[in-house]
């Protein structure tokens, strides 16, 4: 098989917008891939649901702010296949059918799961949903229904695929070949310093967005970290424990030499750094922001995307369904 007839599938739950982390660890990634594959990216939403779904109405507004993000960044939506994975049901069947072909011990030893429990301190009062523990069962179903071969993902992802895996090699053995068995493609950029030096992560606080503006940006980096043996002016730098320096080399590379050289012998200081960092990375999403303006002027071009991509991520899920059924003898 070329790889041109390879299917690539990846979602995001939406969180609201994207950071630099996002960018860098995963969207870029996703960007580049549309080239060489056939692309299925899904607005995770019903996953939302598995650890906050009390908090719903925010979910629309967080679908519509990320699919602009990514349009922004370059997902190109005549190529790939941007849609809701709500507005497809056949998802939902799907995850039914593979729930039962999984045992809840396989499913409790999954270590994504067993670390969101311990960050959310959900071991307190009544402990997780049965929708939570189907967590991956749920994303097994986006992956499978599209017959996806490869699926770009983060680290932490990666429990979530081997049982995606499972689930293809079982259900291929009891009923019949339906499902390529999906491979998890990490994406390099991994773990991305936020303006603490600690994973950029929205729920840190400590991100610069896609969209912010050029001032947001300067005002954010004001609080950023640097070198902490670094107390005064005079004392020279060290850019390689530096936060900023890992900006300078993701976002201006070919400036990163001399802003080095500048901190390494104190003739640059920290202040100017930081200022002169900010417009690089400002510089560097002038025209993310720009394709954002031009997309939030025109009334329902977002909407008209997500209605064309689901549309056509239907169309390949109604067509796996009716094997699944054919090859199960049901519904
Ligand atoms: N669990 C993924 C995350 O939190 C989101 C997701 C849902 C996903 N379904 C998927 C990712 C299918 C890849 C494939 O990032």
């Amino acid at each position: 098989m070329t790889p041109e007839q390879k299917i690539i599938l990846s979602g995001n739950r939406p969180t609201g917008r994207l950071h630099l982390g996002n960018y860098t660890g995963a969207l870029e990634n996703w960007v580049a891939l549309q080239k060489d594959y056939r692309c299925f990216f899904m607005v995770a939403d019903w996953h939302v649901l598995t650890t906050d779904y009390e908090h719903t109405p925010a979910i629309a507004e967080n679908t519509r702010e990320m699919v602009l993000d990514w349009i922004s960044a370059g997902i190109d939506p005549e190529k790939s296949v941007v849609f809701v994975q709500s507005h497809i049901k056949e998802h939902a069947e799907l995850y039914l059918l593979l729930a039962m072909l999984i045992s809840t011990a396989r499913l409790e030893r999954n270590p994504t799961l067993k670390e969101q429990v311990r960050d959310l301190d959900m071991d307190q009062g009544e402990g997780i949903t049965y929708g939570h523990l189907g967590y991956p069962v749920l994303q097994a179903a986006d992956i499978l229904i599209y017959r996806a071969h490869v699926v770009p993902v983060g680290e932490d992802q990666l429990p979530h695929i081997e049982i995606t895996r499972e689930l293809a090699r079982k259900f291929n053995r009891l009923y019949r070949d339906v499902f390529p068995v999906p491979d998890g493609k990490l994406t390099k950029f991994a773990r991305f310093p936020g303006l603490d030096g600690k994973r950029m992560s929205k729920s840190l606080g400590n991100t610069i967005e896609l969209a912010d503006s050029p001032e947001d940006i300067q005002q954010k980096l004001k609080t950023a970290f640097t070198d902490p043996e670094r107390k005064r002016r005079s004392d020279p730098g060290r850019p390689e424990v530096c936060l900023i320096y890992t900006y300078w080399q993701k976002f201006a590379p070919e400036r990163s030499a001399e802003i080095y050289e500048g901190c390494t012998s104190a003739k640059l200081g920290c202040v100017d750094c930081k200022r002169m960092v900010g417009e690089a990375i400002a510089a560097y999403l002038a025209p993310l922001r720009e394709k954002r303006r031009a997309l939030e002027e025109k009334p329902g071009a977002v909407e008209a995307v997500i209605r064309e991509g689901d549309e056509r991520a239907r169309h390949a899920a109604v067509e796996t369904m009716r094997a699944v059924r054919e090859a199960m003898n049901i519904g």
